[in-house]
Formats: structure tokens, sequence, C-alpha cells
């Protein structure tokens, strides 16, 4: 077995992202000298993507990082998909600034959310100017503004600002406030619980049946499932974080081991950048404790911008072991009125007339007529969620 599929001994969990998990949040007991020190700095006012960075920095999921980065890491990750040591990491994790005299390298600001509320410091190690349009064809792979993520790059500000940031105050999550685990707990729970090896499913979409075919088969050669729904910023017609919230709720209530599934928030911002994002999506799974991650096709994907099975191609370009987790690669899903299951081009041999696939838009064109979409594509505990979510919008 080579070294990248070993399991990990219980005693001994997978290392986080360049060895160490990084903590930036400031312990209970020093948090009013640093809100003292905070109110008497100049206030940045972050937007919520950007406060979910803050998050994911601070709480170790993007660790080795302690911060935003400055300009050898940005510039490496663009070329060479590492950061300036030489690590794997595919996405920039930057903060946006214009040019004043506030954000000077050698000062320390007082990070906001929208509303004002201060939520952490950051020392400006560095600001440097960058190429919107580079930044969008290097990570993206295209300029086009219709891409979300390119988007997004063309509404940061002209200037970026790099350094370290200490976490003061933690955003909640309102309703979702009870799935929140930073990884050092999600660490415990799979230590806790036994897991040798789980495997990280991403997602913003409401569970269906492709993807619990994914995830079950996966099950079936790893001790635990960590189902990690993205409940950051997403595309406006994606479907809401609470409605998707409850739908994992009744599946898994449903359909599921409770002792081999865990259902955790991912915080995160999703970025839409298919093959980086899923090199990206991997690693900090992997901070979170994950040994295995789901691969399927068009991962993190929008329109037509990546080919099918480019997110997994993406993994052949780091040596075996780099990376640290096992992408587990899964084609195209389906179920097949033929076979009376679900299964892949790799399991059945019946042609496309037999298989039932619908697409997103699909099933959003359904739901929004009222129709529920069938039992082959969604679990009908799922459809009745979904159908009520969209009966309430209207
Ligand atoms: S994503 O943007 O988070 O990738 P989504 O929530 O739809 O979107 O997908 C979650 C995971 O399931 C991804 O790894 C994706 O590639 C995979 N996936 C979704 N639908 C299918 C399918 N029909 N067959 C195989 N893999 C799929």
């Amino acid at each position: 077995m080579s070294e990248q599929n070993a399991a990990p001994s219980l005693n001994r969990p997978i290392p986080p992202h360049g060895g160490k998990l990084i903590n930036r949040e400031v312990p209970e007991n020093e948090k009013a000298n640093w809100l003292a020190e905070a109110e008497s700095l100049p206030k940045f006012r972050l937007n919520d993507w950007e406060v979910s960075d803050l998050l994911m920095i601070a709480n170790g999921a993007f660790s080795p990082l302690e911060g935003f980065m400055g300009q050898a890491d940005f510039q490496s990750v663009l070329d060479s998909m590492r950061l300036a040591n030489g690590l794997p990491w595919s996405m920039p994790i930057v903060l946006s600034t214009d040019e004043t005299s506030e954000t000077e390298p050698g000062k320390r600001i007082a990070l906001t959310n929208s509303d004002g509320e201060i939520l952490g410091i950051m020392e400006i190690a560095e600001r440097y100017r960058y190429d919107k349009r580079e930044f969008a064809e290097k990570v993206f792979k295209t300029t086009e503004e219709a891409h979300p993520g390119v988007a997004a790059v063309y509404r940061m500000q002209d200037w970026l600002i790099g350094g370290p940031i200490w976490l003061i105050s933690r955003p909640s999550f309102g309703q979702f406030e009870s799935y929140y685990l930073p990884p050092a707990e999600t660490r415990a729970l799979f230590q806790q619980k036994g897991w040798r090896t789980v495997v990280g499913f991403q997602t913003r979409n409401p569970i269906h049946r492709a993807h619990e075919y994914l995830q079950k088969c996966a099950l079936e050669i790893v001790d635990g499932l960590l189902i990690h729904p993205i409940v950051g910023e997403t595309k406006s017609d994606d479907i809401p974080a609470d409605v998707r919230m409850r739908c994992y709720e009744v599946l898994l209530e449903n359909y599921y081991p409770k002792d081999r599934v865990a259902l955790v928030i991912n915080p995160a911002a999703m970025r839409y950048g298919g093959p980086r994002e899923a090199i990206f999506h991997a690693i900090v799974r992997k901070n979170y404790g994950c040994t295995h991650f789901i691969v399927g096709r068009d991962h993190a994907g929008v329109g037509s911008y990546y080919g099918t099975y480019e997110a997994q191609e993406i993994f052949d370009e780091f040596e075996p072991g780099e990376l640290g987790i096992t992408p587990l690669k899964f084609e195209h899903a389906f179920y097949c009125t033929e076979c009376g299951n679900m299964a892949t081009s790799k399991t059945c041999p019946h042609d496309k007339s037999s298989h039932v696939f619908l697409s997103g838009t699909k099933v959003r064109e359904m739901l929004s007529r009222g129709e529920r979409p069938p039992a082959e594509f969604t679990r009908p505990e799922v459809a009745e969620v979904l159908v009520e979510a969209y009966a309430q919008k209207k």
C-alpha cells in the first residue's frame, strides 16, 4: 500500500496541512484586552466572504495560513498552485483595499463585519498591487465576468494587504450554530468515535440520490463520513442553506447509519473554481481530519467552464502523498431503470434511455412549478422539504 493510502493509526490522526493546526482565536481570558486595543484602531469593514475567510484562517481550516496572503504566496499560488515554501495550495486567500493610509504596512487595523462589529485584528505586513485578469485567468481559467468567481475578483479593490490576523469574536451561525465545529473539534469527534479513516463530502446542493450513492460507496471502505456543506456565500440561484440543512436532516434521519455520519457546516464561501477549488476543498477537509475526499463530476464547477472530470485530473499534478489526503474519484452517477439501482458507466451496461438524470436547473424549474422531483432522483422526504420551501417562496 502506498504511503498516500496508508490509514493513519488511531493515536496518530492525519496531520494538518503543513504539519500544525493553526489557531488564531484569542483565548477567552485575553479577549477584553484585545477588544480594547481593537476599539482604538482604524476600522476595516469586511464583506461576508472576507469574514468567512477570516474565520477559516483563525480556526485552522486554512492551515498553514496565519493571515491573508502576502505577495510571494499570492503569486506562487497563481503560478504554481503552491505557497512560496512549496506546499501545495490552489486558492488565493486575500484581502483587498484601496490605497488609504490606514492600510499602510506596519499598521494594525480592527477587522469588522458589515455592521461594524469588531471581529479581529490584522497586522499589515505588506500592501501590493495585483492584476485581476491574471488572477481570474490562472485561478478560474476564464476572464469572463459571467463566472461568479471572476465577478467576485472584479468587485475587489485594487490593492491587496497581507499579514497575520487574530480573531477576537467568532461570527455566529444563528440557526446552524449547533452544526458548527472547528477542525480541532471534528478531529476530536473522529477520535472519540474511533474512526481511523473518514471521507469528507463537499456540497452546495440538497443531497440527491447520486450524492447519496457516492457517499455510501465510500462508506463501504472507510469508517466515517463527514457531510460538510458550504453555508458561506453561494450563488443567488443556489438553494439557500437553511433549506439544504433541513434536507440533510431528513435524509440522515431516514437513510443513514447514525453512528457513521457527522453533519457539520463548512462556513467557507463557494468560489466555483472547479479543478483548483477541488484541491482547495480537499486540503481544507484534511485540516478537519478527513483522510479521504469525494470528487465527483464537475466538482465545484459552474456553467460549462470546466471539463466533467477536470477536477479529478488536477490531483495528478501533485506527487502521490503530497496532498496528504486521498481523493475518491467518482464518475457521473445516475439511477438506471434497467438495473433498478444507482450506477455509473463503470457498473451499468444499459444505454442512456434507461438513465434518470436531472440537472440542478431542471430540478429548480420543476420545484418552481410545484412539481416533485421523481424518487429515482431525490428521496421523497427531501422532495417534500424542497416543494414546501418553494411554495413558501412564492
Ligand atoms: S459542488 O459545487 O459542491 O461540487 P454539488 O453539491 O452538486 O456541487 O456536488 C457535491 C459533490 O458531488 C461533488 O464532488 C460533485 O462532483 C459530486 N456530484 C454531484 N452530482 C453528481 C453525479 N450525478 N454524479 C457524480 N458525482 C456527482
